[in-house]
């Protein structure tokens, strides 16, 4: 197993003498007024959790956009504030951007052009020239910011995140001198489509050169690093290599690799053992809250790739079919909210609300409901009593780059009770395989699988997650980190 330790010896070693900065959209902390004074804030969402301990235990400086309503004013003049806050490990150095900025970068191209077309759903992404140029604009803060940084400094290692970024490699890159050394790297963290797909982006050519300006970029899953390598041959002619995982484009080789990311497994095992979690356990159990003998579990932020609605429709199906299971059955699920002002989210939003009710009222019998529904952060110890508890967690994207609730359960179901079920389109399938796989769709056959996750002996549900409990313990955040940071090493000697 890999340490927090290990990863900082890590990039002592092979990035010495380098300055270290992360960029992304997304900040780790965020500073909120409330009625008891300014509060900090963690973001839902796997991106900042798996960074931040990385961040921790080396230091550098992270570049992200100011989100809270109190950021601006706890920054310093420089507009850099060192986090965590009670605990002060590295500089968070925040980008402002206006209203208008974030809605055309943010809620824009980058949630209504990039996430759909990215995610291959049938919902049509938005190729607006307005939202492209807001994009264009809020990259280039953003390397503004990494530059005045990076300052005089004579080597740089930048790590740039996701799909709101993907011009500021080139931008980083173009000016700086050749003498001084520059290492970029970037994650990619949702899917990447099929090159076919990516060249009806109108800007299909531009953001392919805005990445070919990376030493290293990572995918989830092998699949996407073929797609990425196809759409760099077919949309920009570049040399791909298939065999070797490279792309020459203008004299620059861009390495590509998968690299799984996943969860802080240890610290989530401890959580879910804590003696609060077993007093919650009781609770839920108990007649008053959930007095049914089957209990499922779905944890999501609400999006339309995450296949709530299908989810909830096998559900219904599932209850018709084997109407044994009716007054037996609860299904627990918390939605977070996201992206509120993107149309097609707040429309996801009513519509799940609607069918929630549409199957309580369906199926309601004295005081039974099939679904809970929780539009919400669920309290910690209620949602680690439910991982570990429940007898299904369903984890039913229609795509996703991987899907970090499949492995967060996983690591919260130390009684090795609970069996998962998992959409054959989320990236972590190739990693999971003792999961039962649907395909969200196929309303029949997910209803089918429910029954089988509900009917899986004992002994069979132990062997599963026992087995998906030792990958997920060996392949966690840590071990993501230093194969992503021993593969930048192998680029900076070579
Ligand atoms: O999964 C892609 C991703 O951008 C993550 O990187 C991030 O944690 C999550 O979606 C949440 O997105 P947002 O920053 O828009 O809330």
């Amino acid at each position: 197993m890999v340490s927090a330790q290990d990863v900082q010896k890590l990039v002592q070693s092979v990035l010495r003498g380098y300055k270290f900065l992360i960029v992304s959209n997304r900040e780790p902390y965020i500073h909120m007024y409330t009625p008891e004074g300014v509060k900090v804030k963690t973001p839902a969402g796997g991106l900042t959790a798996a960074l931040d301990p990385l961040m921790q235990a080396v230091g550098g400086t992270w570049v992200a956009g100011g989100s809270g309503d109190a950021d601006r004013e706890n920054v310093d003049e420089h507009d850099r504030v060192r986090v965590p806050p009670q605990n002060p490990k590295y500089t968070l150095r925040r980008v402002w951007m206006s209203k208008n900025e974030v809605d055309k970068f943010y809620f824009g191209f980058s949630n209504q052009t990039l996430w759909p077309l990215c995610h291959t759903v049938f919902e049509k992404p938005v190729f607006d020239k307005s939202f492209w140029s807001g994009y264009v604009h809020s990259n280039r803060l953003f390397a503004q910011a990494v530059r005045e940084e990076i300052g005089s400094a004579e080597k740089a290692f930048v790590w740039i995140q996701d799909y709101h970024l993907t011009l500021v490699p080139k931008m980083v890159r173009n000016g700086f001198p050749k003498k001084r050394k520059l290492v970029l790297a970037h994650f990619w963290h949702i899917p990447w489509p099929t090159w076919n797909v990516f060249s009806y982006l109108p800007w299909a050519r531009e953001i392919l050169e805005g990445l070919l300006a990376n030493d290293l970029i990572g995918f989830h899953i092998r699949n996407y690093c073929m797609n990425f390598l196809a759409s760099t041959e077919k949309i920009l002619g570049a040399k791909a290599d298939y065999k070797n995982y490279t792309v020459e484009y203008n004299g620059h080789i861009t390495h590509v690799k998968n690299f799984p990311i996943s969860i802080d497994f240890e610290t989530i095992d401890k959580l879910a053992r804590r003696p609060e979690v077993k007093k919650e356990i009781k609770v839920v159990r108990a007649p008053q809250y959930i007095p049914y003998k089957y209990i499922g579990v779905g944890v999501d932020r609400i999006d339309y790739t995450k296949g709530i609605i299908e989810r909830f429709r096998a559900i219904d199906r599932f209850l018709e079919k084997y109407p044994q299971y009716q007054n037996n059955f609860v299904f627990v699920e918390a939605g977070a909210p996201s992206r509120t002002r993107v149309p097609a989210y707040m429309e996801l939003g009513e519509r799940i609300r609607q069918l929630a009710d549409e199957i309580n009222w369906k199926y309601l019998r004295g005081y039974w409901k099939p679904l809970i529904y929780i539009e919400g952060k669920m309290d910690w110890k209620r949602l680690f009593a439910l991982y570990r508890t429940a007898d299904v967690c369903i984890v039913s994207p229609i795509h996703d780059g991987l899907n970090l609730v499949a492995k967060e359960f996983v690591a919260a179901n130390v009684d090795c009770t609970g069996v998962l079920v998992l959409s054959k389109f989320a990236g972590a399938t190739e990693e999971l395989r003792d999961a039962l796989f649907v395909n969200p769709y196929d309303i029949e056959g997910f209803a089918d699988a429910i029954k089988t996750a509900l009917e899986m002996p004992m002994e069979e549900r132990k062997r599963r997650m026992k087995n998906l409990r030792r990958h997920v313990a060996e392949n966690d955040v840590y071990r993501w980190l230093a194969d992503f940071i021993t593969e930048v090493g192998s680029i900076v000697k070579g």
